[in-house]
């Protein structure tokens, strides 16, 4: 250090000189110079210890025989050791004993994340609040087209749903419509007319959308006096609604509405098993080998299905 303090006239130069400048010569500090030589020192440990040397399909393997791909493996073992208990436990719990169980909820809920931004985001929006318009049910509010039991959204999720309402453009004259539409704004707003009602029965409106126009869940027709739509509730759109219909193969114009069936196995399972609560039957005793051939489509796993019931049952809208 001591070295570098020199004066100026003492210090060797390199010889050049601009402008009356002369350029010095200076060693460098000697505690710079050491860390220098000890980052070379390091390069060389660590291409012997380590995968370093690139050769012509691999490369040179380093003493330690560490590699990225196997410290990525060995951690998610140790992730799979965490879950494993939970998810064994989860597999044999009901929906509705994990809505009961708040360690297992957080954890499906937790879980469920990933999977639910995988499979299901694109159209329910991330969180379950689809984008205005996009045509796909808000899963947050309070309002269900198919019921918002946990074990109603499960189904809704395994077996996938695909609401119909016959186009009615060749059904109804242009009054009907304007009558209709008008009967549709005044029910969302609590004031339907006895004239609106008796046409809304006349034309069989009421044997989907139920007398009250409340929506019948087993059919998924949406509940017409309220003010949460599930398409819109512009005038025009509405009449769009009536005249060109839902899922209506003749119409070309139809509103498509197609919530894609993510396990036939776990479907035929809800079912089963709600069927043999209603007849007072034990649904631990169905017998599978009786009711599943063994080759249902897939595409999400009971658990996983499970778990997204749980989910969306907690967006705020859960019955
Ligand atoms: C391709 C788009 C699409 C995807 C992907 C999708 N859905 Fe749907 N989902 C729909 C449509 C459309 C409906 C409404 C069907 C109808 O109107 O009859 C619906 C309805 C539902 C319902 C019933 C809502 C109610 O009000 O009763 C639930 C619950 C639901 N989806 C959950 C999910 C979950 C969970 C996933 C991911 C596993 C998912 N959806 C993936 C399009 C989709
Ligand atoms: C065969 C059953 C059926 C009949 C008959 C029927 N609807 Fe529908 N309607 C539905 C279903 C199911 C939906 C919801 C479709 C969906 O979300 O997938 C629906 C949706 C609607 C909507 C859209 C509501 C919204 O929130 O955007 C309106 C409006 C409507 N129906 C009015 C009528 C009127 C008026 C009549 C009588 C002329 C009628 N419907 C007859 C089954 C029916």
């Amino acid at each position: 250090m001591a070295d570098n303090k020199k004066n100026p006239t003492q210090v060797e130069d390199t010889g050049h000189v601009w402008d009356g400048i002369r350029e010095l010569n200076n060693p460098c500090p000697r505690w710079w110079l050491n860390s220098l030589y000890l980052s070379g020192l390091l390069v060389i440990v660590y291409f012997i210890l380590y995968p370093s040397l690139p050769l012509v399909n691999d490369s040179t393997k380093g003493l330690l025989g560490w590699t990225q791909i196997n410290e990525f493996k060995e951690d998610m073992a140790k992730v799979e050791e965490i879950r494993a208990p939970f998810e064994n436990k989860l597999a044999a719990m009901s929906m509705e004993e994990i809505l009961a169980d708040q360690e297992m909820l957080n954890y499906a809920i937790g879980s469920s994340k990933v999977l639910y931004g995988d499979n299901c985001a694109a159209c329910h929006g991330t969180g379950g609040a689809p984008a205005e318009g996009a045509g796909y049910p808000n899963l947050t509010d309070d309002d269900w087209l198919y019921g918002g039991s946990v074990n109603d959204i499960a189904m809704s999720i395994a077996n996938g749903r695909a609401g119909t309402m016959p186009a009615h453009a060749n059904l109804l004259t242009t009054e009907e419509v304007d009558q209709l539409v008008q009967f549709v704004i005044d029910s969302s707003n609590g004031v339907p007319t006895e004239a609106g009602l008796a046409l809304y029965n006349a034309k069989g409106c009421f044997a989907c959308h139920g007398a009250d126009a409340k929506g019948v869940k087993a059919m998924g027709s949406a509940n017409l006096t309220d003010k949460i739509w599930r398409f819109s509730g512009a005038e025009d759109q509405i009449r769009y609604s009536i005249l060109h219909g839902v899922n209506d193969a003749s119409d070309p114009e139809t509103r498509v509405a197609v919530m894609p069936q993510w396990s036939e196995k776990m479907a035929i399972m809800i079912e089963a098993r709600t069927y043999a609560i209603e007849e007072g039957e034990d649904p631990n005793e169905i017998d599978w080998d009786d009711e599943l051939e063994g080759d249902e489509a897939e595409r999400l796993t009971e658990t996983e299905i499970k778990k997204l019931a749980v989910y969306v049952h907690q967006f705020g809208g859960g019955q």
